[in-house]
């Protein structure tokens, strides 16, 4: 990233992962569609990506939906954008969606895979609509994209509010 594109406050901005249920188990769980990474090595992957983007990176996984709608909650105020591998939770988890739109910074939905292209079940995203939008497809590369096009949303607000 260019010096012109970092963020113009001296605060670095903070960029949450949210990883939802099985993703603790990339590596092992279904490599053929996941790929053989594992979520620390995609993990490490975002953090290069958010720290070459000037911005700091957190993550949290869980199994458990109620865990990641009280991040989101927590994340008010506190983060700038939130970047969200929901696992099947996206495709149900009208809470998360909920916690989402009273979210006010930058969100990005990942997917490793891309849902679109597999059983009908997955082609409906519950989260895409409180979504800036969405990395799916990727692999373990849509991690950096994903990271870069957050921070790079939170630069283009931030300069807008400067200027209005
Ligand atoms: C996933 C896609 C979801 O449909 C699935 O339930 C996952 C992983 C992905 O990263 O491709 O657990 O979010």
């Amino acid at each position: 990233m260019s010096a012109s594109s970092r963020p113009r406050s001296s605060r670095r901005p903070i960029l949450l992962l949210l990883s939802g249920p099985n993703l603790g188990l990339l590596g092992e769980r279904q490599p053929e569609i996941y790929g053989a990474a594992t979520l620390a090595d995609h993990v490490e992957r975002a953090e290069q990506a958010a720290a070459r983007s000037g911005c700091k990176l957190r993550h949290l996984q869980s199994e458990h939906e109620a865990d990641l709608v009280e991040a989101v909650h927590g994340a008010r105020g506190s983060v700038d954008a939130i970047v969200v591998n929901a696992g099947a939770l996206t495709h149900s988890s009208w809470a998360l969606h909920d916690a989402l739109a009273a979210f006010d910074g930058v969100v990005v939905e990942l997917h490793l895979s891309n849902p679109d292209a597999r059983e009908p079940w997955r082609r409906r995203s519950v989260l895409a609509p409180v979504a800036d939008g969405t990395v799916a497809g990727f692999g373990g590369l849509g991690y950096e994209l994903a990271i870069e096009a957050a921070a790079r949303l939170v630069v283009e607000r931030g300069d807008k509010l400067a200027r209005s």
